[in-house]
C-alpha cells in the first residue's frame, strides 16, 4: 500500500514560541472566586488557593496567562485589587452584571502563578481608563525606582518588579457590547499613543494591539488595516479571537472549524504585510490568538449566551459554564494543530478560559475538581510538542463544507527536537475511519536509528456527545491508539471518524 504523508524535519515552518500554549483567567463568573481561590475549600492552601485546581493547571500544561480580561477589564480599576483586602472596595461588573469584591488582584494572582508555573500577561483597561492609567499600571509592576507606585508596591509586599513583557491594549475595542468601544481610527489612536507611553516606560514590553473580537464581524479586514495604519510602529502583535461550535445539529460542520481559523489567520497576516508594504518596511507583525476556544455562545434561535441568569447583581454567579463532549475535544485538538501549523506568525496564542469558565478545569464549590474533554488535546498537545514545527502534508478522503467546499478528512503537524518528534493529527470526518500509512525513515535516517513509538493517545469515543461530568468525572479520556506500528520506516494506524491523536516517536 502507497503511503500517504510523509513526516521530514526538511518541511519546517518555524520555531515554535512556547507562549503559543497559553491560557486565559478572567475575573468572571466562578472563575476565580470557587474556582482557582476559594477559602473554604479543603484543599485550599493559606492563601485561599485550592491546590487540586493548582496541581491540574500544571498538569494542563500553560506558558504565559492572560489576565484579568477580556470583557471584564474594559471597566477595571487595577488599584482596587491591590493593598490590604479589607480596605478593598467592592465594584459593580458591568461587562458580566455581577459584583468583584477584589479579593483577588494582581499580587494573588502573581502569587497563584508562581504555583502553577506560568508567566503574566497583562491587559490595560482602555474602555474606561486611558493611557495614565495604564502607564501607572505599568510602573507599578515593571517600574524598578522609588517613586509613589513602587513604594506602594513594596508596602503590599512586593520589592522585586514583577518584570510583565507581553501586555495587551485593551481588549476587544471593536466590539459594541465592549465598554468605551470605539472606531478603529480612535482606537487606533488611542492605543498608538499609549503604547509609546510605555515603552517609554518600558522598552522592554512586548504590546499586543486589539484586532477584531472575530472574523465575522462586520468591520474584519478594515478594523485590522486601519488599527495597524496607526501603531504598525508602536507594536509587536495583533490579537485574533475565535469561538467554535456546533450549530443546527450540523458535526461535520463545526469539524471544518480549523479551516476557518487557519483562514483568520492568513487573512489577518495578510493584512498585516500589507501595511508593511505601504510603509516599505521589513518589519512582520505577529499575532497573539488570544482568545480561542469552542463555546456555546449562540443558541439555534440567533440568540447569546452571555448573559447573566441570577437577578440582581450576583458575587461568582455560574456563567459560561459549558460542558464538553468528545466531537468539542476533537474540534479543539484540530485548533491546536491549526495553531501550530501557523507558528512562523501566531507566536502567542491564549485558551480562553482556565477553570470553570468555558475552561478544560471544572470544580464544586467544596467538592472534587475534574478535566473536561478538551483538557487531553492540550496537556497532551503542550506536552509532546517540541522545538520545531513540521508540515506533514497527508492525502486522504474529503467532505464537504458549504462555508469551505471540499475540506480534507486529515489534518497533521509535527513537531521535532533533540529527543524526538511528535505527530498530532485528527480525522475530522463523521462517517470515515482514516487508515495512514506515514513515511518515518527521513526522522530514522536523520537519527541513524530505527523509529520507535514511545507513547502514543486516542481521542475518541463512539458516543461523540458523551462529556465529564460531576457525577462521571472520566467518562472520556484518551486510551493508547490501538494497532498503532512502525515497520520500515513506515508509521501506520487507524483513526476512527471523529478522533484526535498525538504520538511521540523516538
Ligand atoms: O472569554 C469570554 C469573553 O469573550 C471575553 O471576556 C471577551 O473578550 C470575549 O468576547
Amino acid at each position: 500500500t502507497p503511503t500517504n504523508a510523509a513526516i521530514d524535519p526538511r518541511f519546517e515552518i518555524s520555531r515554535i514560541d512556547r507562549r503559543i500554549f497559553g491560557g486565559f483567567v478572567e475575573h468572571l463568573g466562578r472563575h476565580i472566586y470557587d474556582g482557582i481561590h476559594e477559602p473554604g475549600h479543603p484543599s485550599a492552601d493559606a492563601d485561599g488557593f485550592r491546590s487540586d485546581v493548582v496541581e491540574l493547571v500544571r498538569e494542563l500544561g500553560v506558558s504565559t496567562i492572560r489576565y484579568p480580561g477580556g470583557n471584564f477589564v474594559s471597566g477595571y480599576r487595577w488599584e482596587d485589587g491591590v493593598g490590604p483586602r479589607e480596605e478593598r472596595p467592592r465594584r459593580l461588573d458591568l461587562a458580566w452584571h455581577s459584583t468583584e469584591t477584589n479579593e483577588v488582584g494582581l499580587h494573588e494572582f502573581a502569587r497563584w502563578l508562581e504555583l502553577v508555573g506560568s508567566d503574566l500577561m497583562l491587559a490595560v483597561n482602555l474602555g474606561t481608563r486611558g493611557t495614565q492609567e495604564a502607564i501607572d499600571l505599568l510602573e507599578y509592576v515593571n517600574a524598578d525606582a522609588d517613586t509613589a507606585w513602587t513604594r506602594q508596591r513594596v508596602a503590599n509586599g512586593r520589592r522585586d518588579p514583577f518584570g510583565v513583557r507581553m501586555w495587551c491594549l485593551g481588549n476587544e475595542m471593536d466590539g459594541p457590547w465592549q465598554l468605551g468601544h470605539r472606531n478603529a481610527d480612535d482606537y487606533g489612536k488611542l492605543a498608538s499613543r499609549t503604547a509609546k507611553a510605555m515603552r517609554m516606560l518600558d522598552p522592554d514590553v512586548e504590546l499586543v494591539v486589539c484586532g477584531s473580537s472575530g472574523s465575522g464581524m462586520p468591520t474584519f479586514g478594515s478594523w485590522e488595516r486601519t488599527v495597524l495604519e496607526h501603531t504598525f510602529d508602536d507594536v509587536d502583535f495583533i490579537s485574533c479571537h475565535s469561538y467554535y461550535q456546533e450549530r443546527f445539529g450540523d458535526a461535520q460542520e463545526f469539524l471544518a472549524s480549523g479551516v476557518d481559523m487557519s483562514r483568520f489567520i492568513e487573512s489577518v497576516v495578510a493584512i498585516a504585510d500589507a501595511v508593511a508594504a505601504t510603509k516599505k518596511s521589513d518589519k512582520r507583525i505577529m499575532i497573539s490568538f488570544d482568545e480561542w476556544n469552542v463555546w456555546y455562545l449562540h443558541n439555534d434561535e440567533g440568540g447569546q449566551d452571555d448573559k447573566p441568569r441570577e437577578p440582581g447583581w450576583p458575587v461568582a454567579p455560574r456563567l459560561l459554564e459549558d460542558q464538553y463532549h468528545a466531537l468539542d475535544a476533537v474540534v479543539f485538538g484540530d485548533l491546536l494543530i491549526t495553531l501550530l501549523q501557523h507558528s512562523d506568525r501566531v507566536r502567542s496564542a491564549s485558551l480562553a478560559q482556565l477553570v470553570n469558565v468555558i475552561a478544560p478545569v471544572m470544580t464544586e464549590p467544596g467538592g472534587p475538581a475534574w478535566r473536561q474533554t478538551t483538557f487531553y488535546p492540550f496537556s497532551l498537545t503542550s506536552r509532546l510538542a517540541g522545538e520545531r514545527a513540521v508540515s506533514v502534508p497527508v492525502t486522504s478522503g474529503s467532505f464537504e463544507s458549504e462555508r469551505f467546499g471540499t475540506v480534507s478528512n486529515v489534518n497533521a503537524v509535527a513537531t521535532v527536537d533533540e529527543g524526538g518528534t511528535s505527530l498530532f493529527v485528527v480525522n475530522r470526518s463523521t462517517v470515515d475511519a482514516e487508515d495512514l500509512r506515514i513515511d518515518v525513515s527521513a526522522l530514522g535516517a536523520a537519527r541513524d536509528a530505527a523509529v520507535s513509538i514511545v507513547e502514543s493517545h486516542l481521542l475518541h469515543d463512539d458516543d461523540r456527545y458523551a462529556a465529564n461530568t460531576l457525577d462521571d468525572p472520566d467518562r472520556v479520556g484518551v486510551v493508547p491508539v490501538p494497532g498503532i506500528a512502525v515497520e520500515d520506516g513506515i508509521l501506520s494506524l487507524s483513526l476512527p471518524p471523529i478522533s484526535w491523536a498525538a504520538i511521540r516517536l523516538g
